[in-house]
C-alpha cells in the first residue's frame, strides 16, 4: 500500500517527538512492505515565522492532497500578545476546519506497567480504557461573534457557543459506532442545567441512540463527570462531549493514566484523518530531548487504523509500546527511582526494536 503522508512538525517538542513517530512509522511501513511518501510542510509559529501565517497556503493544499496527516503540536509563548488569527493555535483550528475533522478521537488507558505513575491509587485505576469522543469543529472555538471590544478599562470580550443539530448527530453516531465494538457503553456529557447548546445536545444525542439499541446511552453534567473520573475511572468507555468539555477531561483523562504524554488522537470525519498527540507543544522543555514521544508515536498506530485500516500493523506498535514500557523505560514524565528517565531519542529506539522484534502477520 502507498501511505501519502503530510508532516507537520509544528511548534515546541513537535519536532522532536514527530521525528521518532515518524521513524517507527518507516520501520513499520519496511517490515508490512508498504510504501511511504512523506512530505513536511510549516504550521503553527514555525509558519508564523517563515510567513506570518500559521497555516500557509501551501500547507493545506499538500495536506489536501495526502491521505493523512502527522501532527506534532502548535503554540509558542513568542505568540502570545499576537491577535487572535495571528497566533500559532489559529493554524491548528483553521486545520481542523479545513480538513473537516469534526470526530476527535482521544483514548486514554492504563498500560498496566504504569499502575504506580498515576496520582490514584493503582486498585481504583487499574483496567481504565475509555474513549473520548470529542467534537471538533463547533461550540464556543469556532462560533461567531467573537470579540474583545471597548476601550482599555472598560473592554468586553464575547465567544458564542453555537451547536447545530447536524452538527451534534454526526459526532453522536461516530461515537455510538465506535461503542458498538466496544463496551457498548456511551456517557454523553453536557451542561444541560445551564447551557442550551447542552440541552440542544442532549436531545439529540438521546434521538440518535435509538438507532442503537445495543448501546447503553448514559448523561451526565461536565462537572460532575470531572469528578467521576477520578473517582471511578475504570467505569467509562466511550465518552462523547463537544468542543471544549473535551478538550478539558482528556488532559484530566492523560493525568489519570499517568501523564498527557501518552495520549494520542485521531481526527476524523472528513476526507483526510489528522493524528496528533494530545499534548501541546510544551516550551518549557521543548529542545532538552526529555519529551514523551509516546503519544505522537500511538497516533502513527491511530493513522494507521482509521486513515489506511492497517488494524495489524496499528496493533504492532501499540504493543511495542507497551512492550517497552514494560521493560521499564520511562522518559522524564514518567520516571520513577526503580525506572530513571531516559531521552526522547532513546525510548523511541527501543519503540523501534520492539517494532522490528514483532513483525506483523501481513509482513
Ligand atoms: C488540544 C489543544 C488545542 C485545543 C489547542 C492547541 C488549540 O489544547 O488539541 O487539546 O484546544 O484543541
Ligand atoms: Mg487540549
Amino acid at each position: 500500500m502507498l501511505l501519502k503522508i503530510t508532516v507537520l512538525s509544528g511548534d515546541g517538542i513537535g519536532p522532536e517527538v514527530t521525528e521518532q513517530a515518524v521513524l517507527v512509522l518507516r520501520s513499520v511501513a519496511g517490515v508490512s512492505g508498504h510504501q511511504l511518501e512523506l512530505q513536511h510542510k510549516p504550521i503553527g509559529g514555525a509558519a508564523l515565522k517563515a510567513c506570518n501565517d500559521p497555516l500557509p497556503a501551501d500547507t493545506i493544499s499538500a495536506c489536501l492532497s495526502s491521505s493523512a496527516v502527522l501532527l506534532g503540536a502548535v503554540g509558542s509563548p513568542a505568540f502570545d500578545h499576537n491577535p487572535g488569527h495571528l497566533r500559532p493555535e489559529a493554524g491548528l483550528l483553521r486545520l481542523r476546519r479545513e480538513l473537516g475533522a469534526f470526530a476527535n478521537l482521544r483514548p486514554a488507558i492504563l498500560f498496566s506497567a504504569l499502575e504506580d505513575c498515576s496520582p490514584l491509587r493503582p486498585d481504583l485505576v487499574r483496567g481504565t480504557d475509555m474513549l473520548i469522543v470529542r467534537e471538533l469543529l463547533g461550540g464556543a472555538y469556532f462560533g461567531q461573534p467573537r470579540s474583545i471590544e471597548g476601550i482599555a478599562g472598560s473592554r468586553v470580550a464575547i465567544n458564542t457557543m453555537r451547536y447545530g443539530e447536524d452538527e451534534i448527530d454526526r459526532v453522536a453516531r461516530v461515537a455510538f459506532e465506535l461503542a458498538r465494538k466496544r463496551r457498548r457503553k456511551v456517557l454523553s456529557v453536557d451542561k444541560a442545567n445551564v447551557l442550551e447548546c447542552s440541552r440542544l445536545w442532549r436531545e439529540v444525542v438521546t434521538r440518535v441512540a435509538r438507532d442503537y439499541p445495543e448501546v447503553n446511552l448514559g448523561h451526565q453534567y461536565i462537572d460532575s463527570a470531572a469528578m467521576l473520573l477520578v473517582q471511578r475511572p475504570t467505569e467509562f468507555d466511550v465518552i462523547l462531549t463537544e468542543n471544549m468539555f473535551g478538550d478539558i477531561l482528556s488532559d484530566q483523562a492523560g493525568g489519570v493514566v499517568g501523564s498527557l504524554g501518552l495520549l494520542a488522537s485521531a481526527s476524523i470525519g472528513g476526507q483526510v484523518g489528522l493524528y496528533e498527540p494530545v499534548h501541546g507543544s510544551a516550551p518549557d522543555i521543548a529542545g532538552k530531548g526529555i519529551a514523551n514521544p509516546l503519544g505522537a508515536i500511538l497516533s502513527v498506530a491511530m493513522m494507521l487504523r482509521y486513515s489506511f485500516q492497517l488494524d495489524g500493523e496499528a496493533a504492532c506498535i501499540e504493543n511495542a509500546v507497551s512492550a517497552t514500557l514494560s521493560q521499564g523505560a520511562r522518559t522524564a514524565d514518567l520516571a520513577r527511582k526503580a525506572h530513571p528517565a531516559i531521552s526522547t531519542s532513546e525510548i523511541g529506539r527501543r519503540v523501534l526494536e520492539a517494532v522490528q522484534a514483532s513483525a506483523p502477520a501481513t509482513a
